[in-house]
């Protein structure tokens, strides 16, 4: 076996931007090969991950993927699998944020996000676990929407982001006798297109004046999510499962004016 098949894989959803582009760049920096899933129905130009990788002299290989299907999850993680022929990492990091106050609801809106948002999460775990390698590791990215805090007018992305935690629960049980293990993340404000969306969420004027109540007295930065991914899924953290840690520059733990 040569150096370069002796390095560890990463699958990472959602990696042509925001959070899961910069853990495709924090992987590659140490040495971690990166599969990644982009979604073509968005804007983002997967190229660019590519790009910041090869920078840092690291290797990537991208493939279309829609979390909501699983027909396209299973076909991602079999390419990988065929491709590397190992699997070590699992992260699920795609997902959608949509505004919809209650009484706008529709039961298609409420899907059409929870099957992204935590269906998406179970389907990508799911395909991994076929062929995730002995101490493999998993993370899924929850929200201190939903995984501490309540958001009105976001009662879907809060009712997902809350139940990536009990997944990551159950299934780091469940995978313990395979030494695999499965941790949430739960990012505060994260400068990301997400974030920077006026509509669906903050947009940059809202998140200019939420910094002012977070005690580190700034939003965050997607490569301080990555660290945090990168170290759970590292054998540094090999007796920490079932966790759900949260990075937020100290914003859920102020006390409130
Ligand atoms: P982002 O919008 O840049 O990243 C989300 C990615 O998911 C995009 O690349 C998008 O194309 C992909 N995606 C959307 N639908 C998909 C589908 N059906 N199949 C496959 N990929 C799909 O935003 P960000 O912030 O990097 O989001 C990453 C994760 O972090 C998301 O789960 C988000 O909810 C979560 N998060 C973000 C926070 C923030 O402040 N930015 C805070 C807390 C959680």
């Amino acid at each position: 076996m040569t150096d370069a098949q002796q390095r560890p894989v990463a699958l990472i959803t959602g990696a042509a931007s925001g959070i899961g582009q910069a853990l495709a760049v924090t992987y590659a920096k140490r040495g971690v090969r990166v599969v990644g899933g982009y979604f073509p129905g968005d804007p983002h130009d997967h190229h660019e991950t590519l790009k910041q990788v090869a920078a840092v002299g690291g290797e990537c290989l991208m493939l279309s993927l829609d979390v909501a299907r699983t027909e396209s999850v299973d076909a991602w993680a079999a390419a990988a699998m065929e491709r590397y022929g190992r699997l070590d990492y699992a992260v699920a990091n795609a997902g959608i944020l949509r505004a919809a106050p209650l009484l706008e609801m529709t039961d298609a809106r409420w899907d059409e996000l929870l099957n992204v948002d935590l269906t998406g999460v179970m389907r990508t775990f799911r395909a991994a676990a076929r062929y995730l390698r002995q101490d493999g590791a998993m993370v899924a990215i929850s929200s201190i929407a939903g995984g501490v805090y309540g958001w009105q007018d976001h009662a879907h992305y809060a009712a997902a982001k809350a139940g990536v935690p009990g997944l990551c629960r159950s299934l780091a049980v469940e995978l313990a006798p395979r030494g695999i293990r499965c941790n949430a993340v739960i990012p505060g404000l994260i400068e990301t297109p997400q974030s920077l969306d006026a509509k669906n969420s903050l947009g940059p004027a809202g998140l200019a004046k939420a910094a002012r109540a977070i005690p580190l007295g700034r939003v965050g930065r997607a490569d301080e999510v990555a660290a945090l991914v990168a170290f759970l899924t590292s054998s540094e953290a090999s007796y920490l499962t079932g966790q759900s840690i949260v990075v937020d520059g100290g914003l859920t733990v102020r006390w409130p004016d």
